[in-house]
């Protein structure tokens, strides 16, 4: 097999079919994703990724397109209502259409607020998400949700509003930093866990070569096909269920206390780390309620240290986490919610469980947490 094999698509069904490829150097199959009618393209892209913008704007000329670039701030400063309002004043003194197309090239914030943008402009454009972090690519690009953040929280603010097409490039992962990499491994290995053991095998597998600072080719390979399986899971979950009106619920596996962190901690915590920790919650929740064997709780922690994510969190937190937990958009009413497994590819809900439980759970969680300063990547 050569070192970069050609492409591969992952169809993503519903209302709207789309496809995400994944690849190398597949920026040029943008014209081929944007389909016909679009007459111009706005790039929204960060400060950092102005060169490849450059490219794709180029690239995009040469195949007839009036392209654009829009620079917005890094990670989740860009996700705010006035940088919202500068792109859509940017479409309108261009003249965009609802048949024309905005790209998002980024991280998963880029890639939010350019769903957005595309999502309210005129009632809805065309997006292509161009994600170019792991966590992007096995998560935020794909599914739809797009959303910008208020001054009460993350995400209040978006819609559901699925992308016309997705192009995960793989050489953007080259420059990415390694705690961003094992960062995405979260949402990958929550993946596993939710839906395909083949995932946790390959992490199990070669947990030091997927987190080293340089990728030899056989972590490239292993690293790619953990991609393309995280997005298969996530494309045939939202494919049924665009809304999260039942089975995408799914998807927020160590989401519920995972944000909790991410909330107490001011956000300063990376969000596949914050999961991580989530995740072990969430396991040792369904073992204190009988559904879960020790192993597979044992597993959890195995498979994150492995890979340098952290399992414990600090045991002076409770009311504050119990308190942002009850905030947090996924609870129902007054009952708290989690997914919680009953074995591996075996995702269920917890509803409402005992105080006395949860409380559990957190002693289990920071029984070896250093006191403290929190742990995080
Ligand atoms: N990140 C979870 C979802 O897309 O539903």
């Amino acid at each position: 097999m050569s070192e970069n094999p050609g492409p591969t698509t992952i169809r993503v069904e519903g209302e709207n079919p789309y496809d995400v490829v994944v690849g190398h150097h597949l920026l040029g199959e943008l014209g081929t994703l944007l389909g016909t009618g679009v007459r111009r393209v706005l790039v929204v892209h960060p400060g950092a990724l102005t060169a490849s913008a450059e490219a794709v704007r180029e690239d995009l000329v040469a195949h007839g397109y009036q392209a654009f670039l829009a620079e917005v701030p890094e990670a989740e400063e860009a996700k705010s209502v006035q940088v919202a309002a500068f792109l859509w004043q940017v479409l309108g003194q261009a003249d965009f259409t609802r048949s024309d197309a905005v790209v998002g090239l980024g991280g998963g914030a880029t890639t939010d607020l350019a769903g957005f943008v595309a999502a309210t402009w005129l009632r809805g454009m065309k997006v292509i998400q161009v994600p170019t972090t792991l966590l992007a690519m096995v998560d935020a690009a794909v599914g739809g949700k797009t959303g910008i953040n208020t001054a009460e929280g993350k995400n209040l603010v978006g819609a559901f509003h699925p992308p016309a097409g997705v192009l995960c490039d793989l050489e953007t992962l080259d420059s990415l930093p390694v705690h961003d990499r094992v960062a995405g491994l979260g949402e990958v290995i929550k993946a596993g866990f939710i839906a395909d053991e083949r995932i946790l095998e390959i992490v199990e597998a070669d947990p030091r070569g997927l987190t080293a600072p340089a990728l030899t080719g056989a972590a490239r390979g292993a690293l790619r096909e953990l991609i393309e399986r995280s997005i298969a899971i996530k494309a045939r979950v939202v494919g049924q269920d665009l809304r999260e009106a039942d089975l995408r619920e799914i998807l927020n596996y160590g989401h519920t206390f995972g944000h909790a962190i991410e909330h107490v901690e001011r956000f300063s915590w990376r969000h596949g780390a914050a999961v991580s920790v989530g995740m072990v919650f969430a396991a040792e929740l369904a073992r204190l309620a009988g559904r879960l064997d020790d192993e597979v709780v044992d597993r959890h922690r195995a498979v994150l240290t492995a890979v340098g994510l952290p399992v414990s969190y600090r045991g002076d937190r409770w009311d504050k986490l119990l308190a942002a937990m009850r905030r947090d958009k996924k609870s129902r009413g007054d009952l708290l919610r989690f997914v919680v497994l009953e074995g591996i590819g075996r995702p269920t809900r917890l509803e409402g469980p005992d105080p006395a439980l949860l409380a559990a759970a957190y002693a289990e969680v920071s029984r070896d947490a250093p006191s403290g300063a929190p742990v995080h990547l």
